[in-house]
């Protein structure tokens, strides 16, 4: 009776997710699974959008008295913070935006659920040890990275920030380096550098622009992890781990599920166990 209630009270409620490019995007299948799973039932769809009309789009879509909350993907993380009305503490602190939510006065919320979501995957495939500090090196410095670096290095790991523009990695130390013990990098010409966990952020799923990495980098322990995800082939910087040797490498479909579900934690107030739900998504898209 409650899920019955439930799905009558949210009969018509839009949700949908942003970016571009968003044809790949399997956030709808995966809301979907959600509303299945839950009984509450909403509408969730992908809205490809040019790169200068986000701001009117995302004005469009609220003005629809039911559209409710949205995702927002590469590459408008940044521009999302910038249009919040509020944001929560983590969003704040990231300085990005991957979720609104459109509450009761018609004020738009920025929260941002990267960050958990990666921590609850990386845990989860026991990339990150209870109790150990791991030396991690994120790849890229856009509105990903700067969701993901706080929560890593609130949970205590050493983060390394490499990006191709070195103006965003230094504007992400000025912003985040009172957090815990973080570092730039500028080149990778320090011989003695070897991480415990690598995680590319950047949006290059097939550009091979990992090939001219040094191999000090990593030993046989180090694991990978790119946020990127495509269920055809590889990764361009899963090929890139896996030609080298690479025994514990993933993509990111574990954490794209943990930040939705995290999303949905918001938009409905509702806790749904992520490990049921990676597993349930899996079984149906894999
Ligand atoms: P997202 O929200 O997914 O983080 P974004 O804010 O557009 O998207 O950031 C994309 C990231 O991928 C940036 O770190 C970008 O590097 P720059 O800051 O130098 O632009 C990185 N990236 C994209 N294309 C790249 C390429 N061909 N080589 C290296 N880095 C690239």
């Amino acid at each position: 009776l409650e899920k019955l209630y439930i799905m009558i009270i949210n009969k018509n409620v839009l949700y949908s997710v942003f970016g571009n490019p968003i044809n790949h995007s399997l956030s709808p299948l995966i809301h979907n699974f959600f509303s299945e799973y839950s009984g509450i039932h909403y509408d969730y769809n992908a809205k490809l959008i040019e790169i200068d009309s986000f701001e009117k789009c995302i004005s469009i879509f609220f003005q629809n008295k039911y559209a409710k909350g949205a995702n927002i993907t590469a590459p408008f993380k940044n521009k999302a913070y910038f249009l919040s009305d509020h944001l929560t503490d983590r969003a704040f602190i990231a300085g990005s935006v991957n979720t609104f939510k459109k509450n009761k006065n018609n004020i738009i919320i920025g929260d941002n659920t990267d960050g958990v979501g990666i921590l609850y995957d990386l845990k989860r495939l026991n990339y990150l040890e209870k109790k150990k500090i791991s030396k991690i090196l994120i790849l890229g410095a856009g509105g990903a990275a700067k969701g993901i670096i706080p929560v890593l290095l609130q949970d205590g790991h050493n983060v390394f920030v490499y990006n191709r523009t070195i103006k965003k990695t230094k504007e992400i130390y000025k912003n985040l380096n009172m957090l815990g013990n973080l570092c730039i990098l500028n080149n990778f010409d320090d011989k003695k550098l070897l991480f415990d966990c690598i995680i590319n952020t950047t949006s290059c799923i097939f550009d091979p622009i990992f090939e001219y990495f040094p191999y000090n980098l990593f030993s046989i322990n180090t694991v990978f992890y790119d946020i990127c995800y495509n269920l055809n082939c590889d990764t361009s910087f899963l090929v890139w781990c896996k030609k080298r040797g690479a025994l514990n490498c993933s993509d990111g479909l574990g954490m794209l599920i943990s930040q939705a579900a995290y999303s949905f934690l918001l938009w409905f107030n509702c806790l749904i166990h992520i490990d049921d739900l990676i597993n349930y998504v899996f079984k149906k898209i894999l």
